[in-house]
This record gives C-alpha cells, sequence and structure tokens, in this order.
C-alpha cells in the first residue's frame, strides 16, 4: 500500500530553543489528528537530531536528515555517516536536494552513492529530482528529471527501490512561492511513476510515494494531494511554523 506522507524540511534555520519549540509545537498539534495510512517527517539541523529522535520516540513523527555523507566511515572531516544516523534511530535522508546540487556541487555520481549508503543502513532516501526554470521552459523539464532519477536511482535492486520515497520539486518553485500547478505536478508525478513502473514493474511503482515539494502552503496543498500520484509533501518554508505545518498535514 502507497504511504501518504508529509515531511518537513528545516534547512539551516532555527536555534536550539526555537528548533524545540517548533518541535513541541508541531507535535502538540499533531495530537488532535487522525495520522492513519500517514506518515509525518521531521527532518531538523543535525545538532538537533537527539532532541527530535528523543519526542519522536514518543509521538507519532519520524525523524529524516537532510544529507548523509557518500563516505562510510573514517577520515571524512565534518562529514556525517549514515550508520551514525541509524545508531541515532534517524529513518529517513533526504538526497538530492537542489540546494545540495547547486551549493554543493553534488553530482549524480555523489548522489547515488548517498543513496547507496543510505540503504546500507535501512535508512529510506527521500530522492530529489526536478527541472530549473530555463529547462522548463525549453521544454526539457521531463528528460531532466529521467536523466536524474536513471542515474541517482535506477541502479537499484528491486528490493532496496522500495524502501525509496521520490519528491518532485520544481527548482523554480523552491522558495519562491511560486508553486507547480496541481496539473504540472501531476503530469510530472504520473511521469515518474511510469517511469519507475518501466523498470521496477507495476506493483512497485503503485506503491512508490511520489512526494510534491516547492512553495507547498496550507492554501495550495489540499488541491495539490488531491492528485492521484500526488502521494504528500517536502514541505521547506512553511514547515518552519507549527501552524502551517499542521495545517498542511490536515490536508493530507
Ligand atoms: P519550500 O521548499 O517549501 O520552501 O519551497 C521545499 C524544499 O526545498 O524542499
Amino acid at each position: 500500500m502507497r504511504t501518504r506522507m508529509v515531511a518537513g524540511n528545516w534547512k539551516m534555520n532555527k536555534t536550539f530553543e526555537e528548533a524545540d519549540d517548533l518541535l513541541f509545537g508541531i507535535v502538540d498539534g499533531l495530537q488532535s489528528l487522525k495520522l492513519e495510512g500517514m506518515e509525518v517527517i521531521l527532518c531538523p539541523p543535525f545538532p538537533y537530531m537527539e532532541m527530535a529522535t528523543d519526542v519522536a520516540a514518543e509521538h507519532p513523527v519520524r525523524i529524516g536528515a537532510q544529507n548523509v555523507s557518500q563516505f562510510s566511515t573514517g577520515a571524512y572531516t565534518g562529514e556525517i555517516s549514515a550508520e551514525m544516523l541509524r545508531s541515532m534511530d534517524v529513518d529517513f535522508v533526504i538526497i538530492g536536494h537542489s540546494e545540495r546540487r547547486k551549493y554543493f556541487g553534488e553530482t549524480d555520481e555523489v548522489l547515488s552513492a548517498k543513496v547507496n549508503q543510505a540503504l546500507l543502513q535501512d535508512l529510506s532516501p527521500i530522492f530529489c529530482c526536478g527541472e530549473q526554470l530555463e529547462e522548463r521552459e525549453a521544454g526539457r523539464h521531463r528528460e531532466v528529471v529521467q536523466a536524474q532519477l536513471e542515474k541517482g536511482l535506477f541502479h537499484l535492486s528491486d528490493e532496496d527501490m522500495k524502501e525509496v520515497v521520490i519528491a518532485y520539486e520544481p527548482v523554480w518553485a523552491i522558495g519562491t512561492g511560486v508553486n507547480a500547478s496541481a496539473a504540472q505536478a501531476q503530469e510530472m508525478h504520473a511521469m515518474i511513476r511510469e517511469l519507475v513502473q518501466e523498470r521496477y514493474g507495476q506493483a512497485l511503482a503503485q506503491d512508490m510515494t511520489i512526494l510534491y515539494g516547492g512553495s507547498c502552503n496550507p492554501a495550495n496543498a489540499a488541491e495539490l494531494f488531491a492528485q492521484p500520484d500526488v502521494d504528500g509533501g517536502l514541505i521547506g518554508g512553511a514547515s518552519l511554523k507549527a501552524d502551517d505545518f499542521i495545517s498542511i498535514v490536515r490536508s493530507l
């Protein structure tokens, strides 16, 4: 069965105290909601992981990291391994976010190594793909996303692919206030599911969770989530306010 999901990507925001407030604001707000068949995932900055996993042990949320090393262990100053994350009860990791591709030069090759490291430690990758504005304007959005999936994910075995969540995040929609329309999101999600089906078969493709990300907010979430191939959202800016995030979860 396909799991519906809302994941909050806090990016590089919040001090320790602010993160504590947000975390408790969210879990308090979730208490009144029925969350059957859905997952709520919070992806705070690394220094707040332990606080977050402690809270997650007592509440219906799971924790994801925003990044993971492509290496397994050893002399890689400043890096954080999948094994470390697993040892702290982290369950998900965002890989391939456009900000990592753009500002940190993460290539498809590096991203596929990160996916492998995550899966070796039973972390579920939330693998992001999406085209830039110029690529959409040139009508190349489908081929760009297809190439990202082929290079980053499609080397996986069926068994590993079952653990993956895909997030379609058009770069022009991230943090801009301009979301993809419901029709644009549905078209791309259906295409992604079709590609997964061609490579992995119908059963796996039907069970695959495909999230939409990019200026998703309380006002547009319900329409986006109502699309047949949109199984939830990866939320940036609107995940930084407990009320907005809860309202998006309620739309699922
Ligand atoms: P946004 O970010 O919701 O602020 O557009 C989404 C993301 O980058 O995952």
